[in-house]
C-alpha cells in the first residue's frame, strides 16, 4: 500500500505540476533520489513514473525547482495534451455516459479523413486511446473494485480507470504503452475532476511482472492470439496469487475457444449503436472473471 506521504508527494506534485505547466511548454519532474531516501521501493518508483520522450536540457531551471520539492517522477508534455485537446470531441456516447471523455469521434478530422503526412504524423503511435473499445466499455463494475487497489491494463482512454476511481477505490494504476495514452488519461481525469491522488500512470509494459494492486481489470487487450498467449500464463499466475482478474471483451480473436474454460461470464452488455458502427461484427460486449 501506497505511503501517505507518497500520496501527499503526488498531490503536491500534481499542484506544482500545473502551475508549472502554465509557466513552460515541458515539464520535467525527477525526485528519484529523494523517493529512495525516504525507503520507496524500485518497483513503486517506477509506479509513480510516467515517462515520455521528452529531452529535459530545455528545462533545466524547472527541472531543479521541482528536484527540490522531492516530487515522484512524471513527464507529460504540454503540447501533446494541447494535440489530445484540438483532435478531438468531448463525448458521453457510450455505456458510462457519466464518465466525460476526450474521444476521435465522426466529427473529428482523425476519423475517416484520408491521412496526410501532417495527420500520420501527429502521434507516435495509432492513437489507440482516442476510442472507447467495447471492452474497456464493459469494465464498469464499481461494487467489485470498491476499497481496492486496481491495475487497468492496456488503458487506452482511462475509462476503466476513472470509472474506479469514481466509485471508491483505492486507487488506480493505469497502464498503457503508448505514451500519449498516459496523457491522454491525465486529460481525461481532469475533465471529470478525479481525485487525482488516486491516479498513477505507467507506460512501462507490465506484463510478465509481479503486480501489487488488488484487481486487474483488462478492456479489449485480446485482439489476437499472440497477446493472448502472452497474457495469459502471467494472468494464470496472477490468479494463483489471489488476484482479481476482470476482463471486457466483445468476442475477439485472442479469447478463443481454448480459453473459454478458463473464464467465468460475469455480465452482458448491448453496445451503443455508434459502438456497433466503430466496431463492425459486434453488439454485445461481455465481462468476464479470470477463472
Ligand atoms: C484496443 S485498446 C483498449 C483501450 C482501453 N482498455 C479501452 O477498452 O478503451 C488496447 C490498448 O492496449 C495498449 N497496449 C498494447 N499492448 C500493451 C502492453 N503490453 N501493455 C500495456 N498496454 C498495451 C495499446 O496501446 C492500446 O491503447
Amino acid at each position: 500500500m501506497l505511503a501517505t506521504r507518497t500520496l501527499k508527494n503526488v498531490l503536491t506534485f500534481q499542484v506544482n505540476f500545473s502551475l508549472l505547466l502554465k509557466k513552460s511548454k515541458i515539464a520535467l519532474i525527477k525526485a528519484e533520489d529523494a523517493l529512495k531516501s525516504e525507503g520507496e521501493s524500485k518497483a513503486k518508483l517506477e509506479r509513480l513514473r510516467f515517462k515520455s520522450e521528452t529531452t529535459p536540457s530545455q528545462n533545466k531551471n524547472a527541472e531543479n525547482e521541482l528536484k527540490k520539492e522531492a516530487l515522484p517522477v512524471w513527464i507529460c508534455f504540454q503540447n501533446l495534451k494541447e494535440k489530445i485537446v484540438k483532435e478531438t470531441k468531448i463525448s458521453d456516447q457510450h455505456l458510462t455516459p457519466e464518465i466525460l471523455l476526450h474521444l476521435i469521434t465522426p466529427e473529428c478530422r482523425l476519423f475517416n479523413a484520408r491521412l496526410t503526412a501532417e495527420l500520420e504524423n501527429l502521434f507516435k503511435n495509432d492513437p489507440f486511446w482516442g476510442f472507447y473499445w467495447p471492452g474497456g466499455q464493459a469494465l464498469k463494475r464499481p461494487d467489485l473494485v470498491k476499497g481496492k487497489s486496481v491495475l487497468d491494463v492496456g488503458c487506452g482512454c482511462g475509462a476503466t480507470s476513472i470509472a474506479a476511481i469514481k466509485k471508491n477505490a483505492k486507487y488506480a494504476l493505469a497502464n498503457d504503452t503508448d505514451e500519449a495514452a498516459g496523457c491522454s488519461v491525465l486529460v481525461n481525469a481532469e475533465l471529470n475532476s478525479i481525485d487525482l491522488c488516486k491516479l498513477f500512470i505507467s507506460s512501462r509494459n507490465l506484463i510478465g511482472s509481479p503486480v501489487e494492486e488488488e484487481v486487474i481489470c483488462i478492456g479489449d487487450l485480446f485482439y489476437d492470439e499472440e497477446i493472448a498467449d502472452i497474457l495469459f500464463p502471467w494472468l494464470d499466475n496472477l490468479a494463483d496469487a489471489g488476484k482479481m482478474i476482470l476482463i471486457g471483451d466483445p468476442g475477439r480473436h485472442g479469447l478463443s475457444t481454448t480459453k473459454m474454460p478458463f473464464l467465468t461470464k460475469l455480465a452482458a452488455y448491448d453496445l451503443t449503436a455508434n459502438c456497433c458502427i466503430e466496431n463492425k461484427g459486434f453488439k454485445n460486449v461481455f465481462v468476464w472473471k479470470f477463472r
